[in-house]
């Protein structure tokens, strides 16, 4: 301690600093038919040091929609596990898509349900959906009781493939993206991949957008694979979507545990490339424009604009446009042409990271580069190159 007199005022200054670490595995296990009574895996996560935990099953009403059986499953994989789990009541159905975060109807629903079935911070909250629904889910888990464990089931590509691996959650508020939410590792994610077959073909190929993000940052290998798979994946080929999905949240996974900021205390956010203004696309089409959708054409953006600042090889930027075509989406959307509101994105993107402003932005397969400045004339440019582009693609596929 040292008292300062010096002028006038009395101040005590003193300074007690420790530092801890907080050890944690993230766990991703792949699998057909989790909820199989036969299926021993779920059961096998759970910690078995004090009897069965307690858990309540939170269900996306889409994909129960799609699976009206899973309610009845989850019910007779927890009997067929009497030594690791006891379901707390019937599973809670919540509307999935994401409405599911553009209010506090999923949240207040979960929340409610840890409160009447006495769900403690040893209990599970098992929620299995698209990512809007586990970002909802999460937020409650982690907000109740300062956080209660859960046991992420992601049921979309794009889910297993990204928004289950991450280790955040939230919702919108005030108009903007996650604007609430938390930071929060699930105890162990799962990926049933039969659950995917059920997908819209708008939502099974949403997810990979993402695959083509990740490989352009950080794998050349991966890049060619997905330009070979490309058309057999639009075609709902599952073995070829199996791999693509694995591969991508390997190396989101690879990423969060040894990029070394798993909570994105830094500036530098590369595996948000692509989504300054996809955040905004799908704020400003009232998320009429999917995630995944908004991400591809956020890639298209940002590598085009990589390209005309003489970044990026026009070849590069030719074959990833080609690819997210041939992998089924539609790099134009009428809602590019009010290029001052999409540029508030950046703003806006800036603002929700905190710092400088960053863009991450690639100079070659596999070589990440972070700007801090944009030319936004160029970016004009950009965007409207990436209109025209397309239009005259669906006009020659036509
Ligand atoms: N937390 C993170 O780290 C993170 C990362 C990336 C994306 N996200 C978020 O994820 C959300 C997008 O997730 P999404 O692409 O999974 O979309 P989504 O959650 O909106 O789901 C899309 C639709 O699929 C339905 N559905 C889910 N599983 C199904 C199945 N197996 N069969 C049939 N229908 C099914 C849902 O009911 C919904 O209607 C966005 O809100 C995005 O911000 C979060
Ligand atoms: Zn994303």
């Amino acid at each position: 301690m040292h008292p300062n007199f010096d002028s006038g005022h009395s101040f005590i200054n003193s300074e007690d600093a420790g530092s801890f670490q907080v050890d944690w595995t993230h766990r991703l296990l792949t699998t057909r038919d989790a909820l199989a009574p036969s299926n021993t895996l779920l059961a096998d996560l759970l910690p078995d040091d004090d009897g069965p935990v307690r858990m309540i099953a939170i269900l996306d009403q889409g994909l129960v929609t799609a699976h009206p059986e899973l309610p009845t499953q989850v019910q007779l994989w927890a009997e067929a596990n009497p030594r690791s789990v006891r379901l707390v009541g019937d599973a809670v159905i919540v509307p999935g898509g994401e409405q599911a975060k553009n209010d506090f109807g999923v949240f207040n629903t979960t929340a409610q349900a840890i409160n009447e079935r006495g769900i403690c911070r040893k209990s599970f909250v098992l929620a299995a959906g698209g990512g809007a629904v586990l970002d909802a889910v999460g937020y409650a888990a982690a907000s109740t009781h300062r956080g209660v464990r859960m046991l992420r089931m992601p049921t979309t590509t794009l889910a297993q493939a990204d928004a289950g691996i991450g280790v955040k959650n939230g919702i919108n508020a005030y108009g903007k993206k996650n604007f609430l939410g938390t930071f929060s590792p699930p105890w162990a994610v799962v990926n049933d991949t039969n659950l995917l077959t059920s997908l819209s073909d708008r939502d099974w190929r949403s997810g990979l957008s993402e695959s083509v993000k990740v490989a352009l940052l950080k794998d050349p290998d991966f890049f060619e694979e997905l330009q070979r798979l490309a058309t057999r994946t639009r075609q709902r080929d599952l073995d070829a979507m199996e791999m693509i999905v694995r591969r991508t949240a390997c190396l989101h996974m690879d990423h969060i545990v040894h990029g070394g900021d798993p909570f994105e205390l830094t500036i530098a956010r590369p595996l948000d490339f692509g989504h300054w203004s996809a955040h905004k696309l799908e704020q400003m089409t009232n998320f009429e424009v999917a995630h995944g959708e908004a991400v591809a054409i956020g890639l298209a953006i940002d590598l085009t604009y990589a390209a005309m600042m003489g970044r990026l090889d026009e070849s590069i930027l030719r074959s990833a446009r080609r690819c997210l075509i041939d992998l089924g989406f539609s790099l134009d959307h009428p809602a590019l042409e009010h290029h001052d509101l999409l540029l508030e994105g950046l703003r806006e993107f800036r603002e929700h990271l905190g710092g400088r402003l960053t863009i991450t932005l690639i100079e070659d397969l596999g070589r990440p580069v972070d700007v801090h400045e944009i030319d936004l004339g160029t970016m004009r440019r950009a965007i409207d190159d990436v209109r025209t582009a397309a239009m005259n693609e669906s006009s020659r596929a036509g």
